[in-house]
């Protein structure tokens, strides 16, 4: 049985990679600082796949810590979900996010040269910026990064490229488009810590009466409705795509050492779209109110997802209303 060990593991994507890389017949390790998650995941992920994953409660940036680990498991690859994510507070605090994300990078490409693991890196479609052409493949252009946290991404790629050329690491970056939803048993799904930054989660506490008003930021983009375009899908999908990606670097069926896949549904939905469809679907009435621009946003963005639907063979499944289903039904279980 091949062991992946999956960093962030108790975070929001990583939870829902680790049950289906179980599914698939993996033994998982889990390294988690908890530094945005809780250990009770762990609960949830057992009670979905009857397999409590081994865990250690580890920071990534410190490397003696991650060494010993690896001494203690013949770890064959490693998906690396672990780092902070919230732009807002990347723009306060930089050298928070280019420590943290940065750092644990290097120390674990440094600890899998020489053990002979494969990596497979949570990149973001941030790295587009603004795309002059849509939707975005994995040629088109990189952008300046708006914020710390997107050139965390961009440098990591950058970094891991570079290794990649000069020993015999094998990786993957996959570049998420906008996460939603959750699994399907409620077991596990994304816990906002504070005041949510991302649509769905502020939605959905304003629809279960959490907060008063969704602010739509801004409706006098050149798009329909005149409101921004994003490419969401569901998180099991998008973690699903981790276990072919695991897969396709454990069976060598690589050609190249370093392969960048986008991940999302190739679809734009605008943000009164996506209110409308919440609507429709749920039968909720949202209180919601048009205001100003939110800094740094992108106008649109979605992926051309033909790259990993040809190479990998993955495809996500589900539409747009199941994916709002799945984030309500989730919003409802936390009570
Ligand atoms: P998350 O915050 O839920 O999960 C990240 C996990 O990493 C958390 O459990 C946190 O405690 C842990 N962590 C952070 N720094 C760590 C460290 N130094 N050592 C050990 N653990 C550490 O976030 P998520 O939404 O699941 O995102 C996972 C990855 O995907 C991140 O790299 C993120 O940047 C990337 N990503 C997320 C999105 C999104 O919209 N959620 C989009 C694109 C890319
Ligand atoms: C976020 C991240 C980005 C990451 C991307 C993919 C921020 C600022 N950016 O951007 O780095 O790559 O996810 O996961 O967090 N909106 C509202 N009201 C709200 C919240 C959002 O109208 O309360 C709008 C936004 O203006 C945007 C859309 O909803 O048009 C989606 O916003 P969000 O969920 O924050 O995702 P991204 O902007 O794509």
């Amino acid at each position: 049985m091949s062991k992946v060990l999956v960093t962030g593991g108790t975070g929001y994507i990583g939870s829902h990679t680790v049950v289906e890389l179980q599914a698939s017949g993996y033994e998982v390790i889990i390294a988690d600082d908890l530094s945005n998650s809780k250990k009770e995941v762990l609960q949830g992920i057992e009670k979905i796949s009857g397999i409590l994953p081994t865990f250690y409660e580890i920071d990534i940036c410190n490397k003696p810590a991650v060494e010993a680990l690896f001494d203690q498991h013949q770890i064959d690859a490693i998906v690396h979900f672990a780092a902070s994510k919230a732009v807002g507070e990347s723009v306060e605090k930089p050298l928070l996010y280019y420590k943290n994300n940065l750092i644990s990078l290097v120390n674990l490409l440094e600890i899998a040269h020489g053990r002979n693991a494969s990596l497979v890196f949570s990149s973001s479609c941030t790295v587009y910026g603004e795309p002059d052409k849509l939707p975005v493949t994995e040629r088109s252009p990189i952008k300046p990064a708006i914020s710390p946290y997107g050139n965390t991404k961009q440098i990591g790629e950058e970094i891991i490229r570079d290794v990649v050329e000069a020993t015999q690491i094998q990786a993957i970056s996959l570049r998420y488009f906008n996460p939603i939803g959750a699994h399907d048993s409620v077991a596990i799904g994304e816990y906002p810590q504070g005041v949510p930054n991302n649509l769905v989660p502020y939605l959905m506490q304003v629809a279960a009466g959490e907060r008063e008003q969704l602010s739509v930021f801004g409706d006098d983009y050149s798009t329909p409705d005149g409101t921004c375009i994003r490419d969401y899908i569901h998180v099991v999908d998008l973690a699903k795509a981790h276990v072919i990606a695991v897969d396709r670097l454990l069976q060598s069926k690589n050609d190249k050492p370093y392969e960048v896949f986008n991940l999302g549904t190739g679809k734009g939905y605008s943000v009164l779209e996506l209110i409308k469809t919440f609507e429709q679907v749920t039968g909720v009435k949202l209180n919601y109110a048009i205001v100003d621009r939110r800094a740094g946003d992108i106008e649109k963005v979605y992926a051309d997802t033909t790259f990993a639907n040809d190479v990998l063979g993955w495809k996500a499944g589900k539409e747009l209303d199941e994916m709002l289903l799945s984030s309500w039904k989730w919003q409802q279980s936390l009570g």
